[in-house]
Parts: C-alpha cells; sequence; structure tokens
C-alpha cells in the first residue's frame, strides 16, 4: 500500500526529535483543556447508547470522550505508536488496527464488532493525511459502515493545516469525492461549534448522509 501523508509527516518529525500530534495532546490533557469539541457535536448527532466508529481514532480524544457520554464506540487506526497511547490513555475505547483504505465490514465483524454504525466521525485531518489518491476509497469504506439513518461527521483544514505534509483538498474536490460514493449533505459548519461556513474559510466541518 502506499505511504500515508500521516507516516511521512511522523517521520520527519522524529528524524527532528519531535513529539507531534501524540505529545501534543498528552500535553493538553495534562493541562485540562477543552479537547472534547468534536465529540460533543458526534453526541448531538448520535441516540443515546450508539454505535459510533472513530475512524483514524488516533490517541483516542474523541473516542474516548463518546464513551464516557454513554456510546459504543470503536476506534480504527494504523498507527502502532498511536494505538499504543490511546490504549494507554483511553483504556476502555476497544481499538481495531487497520488502515482506513482496507476498512471493510468484514474486518469489523472478525474483530468481534457491528458492520453498521449510528455515527462515523473522520476528523482531525485524518481526511488530508491518508495515501494519495485514497480520499474517494475511504470515503466509500465509511459509507458502507452507515446505517441507514446514519451520519458521517468530517472535519479537516482547508489551508493552514499543522502538518506540512498535509494535503490540499480544496472543497469542490471533496464535494465531488462524497457525492461520488453515495453521500449527500446534511450540514456544513466552519468549526465543531456551529460556526457559520463561509467561503475561503480555513476549516470546513460537515455532517453528510446516504444519498435519498
Ligand atoms: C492528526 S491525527 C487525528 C486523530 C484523531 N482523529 C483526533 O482528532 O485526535 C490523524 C490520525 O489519522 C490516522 N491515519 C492517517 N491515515 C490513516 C489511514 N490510511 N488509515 C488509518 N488511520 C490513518 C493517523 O494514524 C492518525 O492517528
Amino acid at each position: 500500500m502506499a505511504e500515508t501523508r500521516w507516516e511521512q509527516a511522523r517521520a520527519s518529525e522524529r528524524a527532528a526529535g519531535q513529539g507531534g500530534y501524540g505529545a501534543h495532546f498528552a500535553r493538553l490533557l495534562d493541562e485540562g483543556a477543552d479537547i472534547e469539541g468534536e465529540a460533543r457535536l458526534a453526541d448531538v448527532l448520535a441516540p443515546r447508547g450508539a454505535w459510533i466508529l472513530d475512524a483514524g481514532s488516533g490517541m483516542g480524544r474523541v473516542g474516548g470522550a463518546l464513551v464516557a457520554r454513554g456510546h459504543r464506540v470503536v476506534g480504527v487506526d494504523f498507527d502502532p505508536e498511536i494505538l499504543d497511547q490511546s490504549r494507554r490513555t483511553y483504556p476502555d475505547l476497544p481499538l481495531v488496527d487497520c488502515r482506513l483504505d482496507e476498512l471493510t465490514p468484514d474486518r469489523l465483524s472478525a474483530a468481534g464488532f457491528p458492520t453498521s454504525y449510528d455515527v462515523v466521525v473522520c476528523v482531525g485531518n485524518v481526511m488530508i493525511l491518508l495515501a494519495p489518491d485514497t480520499e474517494r476509497t475511504v470515503l466509500a469504506n465509511l459509507t458502507v459502515l452507515l446505517g441507514q439513518a446514519g451520519r458521517l461527521l468530517v472535519g479537516f483544514a482547508l489551508s493552514g493545516a499543522p502538518s506540512g505534509f498535509s494535503r490540499r483538498y480544496p472543497l469542490d474536490e471533496f464535494v465531488a469525492d462524497y457525492e461520488a460514493v453515495g453521500l449527500e449533505l446534511v450540514h456544513r459548519f466552519a468549526s465543531y461549534d456551529l460556526e457559520p461556513f463561509v467561503a475561503g474559510g480555513a476549516y470546513v466541518v460537515h455532517v453528510l448522509r446516504r444519498a435519498r
């Protein structure tokens, strides 16, 4: 499989002796910072006790916060170091070690998890750190896992992303990609606290569902 932009970023950070994303969020957690904004919005979208898939779950801050709110959450990530950090920090968050471009219902059911979710969350710039040209595959894989009334919460930077290895993912290209896999727009915001999106904005949050 092609190397992800995430792996390129991590290799560069390691070479520079930098902790990167994992160390950053460990520090914020120690400081008591609010790192649950994405989870609060996902919680609003979900029925109580929902099944939620956290796609690219990282150190577990989003999935962990959703477990704490009573949801049944499955985190999916493929970075061994970040999976270890998640296990240590949020031991109640179950994890599947899998690339999102290889994620299938069979892979989840083999690990003992459902194949249909009320909410799928893919936040924190995951979409701009995938391997080149796998965005549509990942969106298609996540769409298959949405229940009939399921919703996909996706957020990423349109400009000024923290990692220099992130791709630029223009809004019209993202729209073409999600429509091509059978998704439609429910909401578009500029932030997880629902600031209105305006053209040229630096960050975009989408709530998507299967096209009707
Ligand atoms: C910036 S972190 C965000 C993590 C988490 N969503 C959050 O908001 O805290 C990006 C995550 O995407 C994961 N990632 C990137 N490409 C991936 C892929 N192809 N399959 C699975 N995970 C991937 C990385 O391992 C990393 O944990």
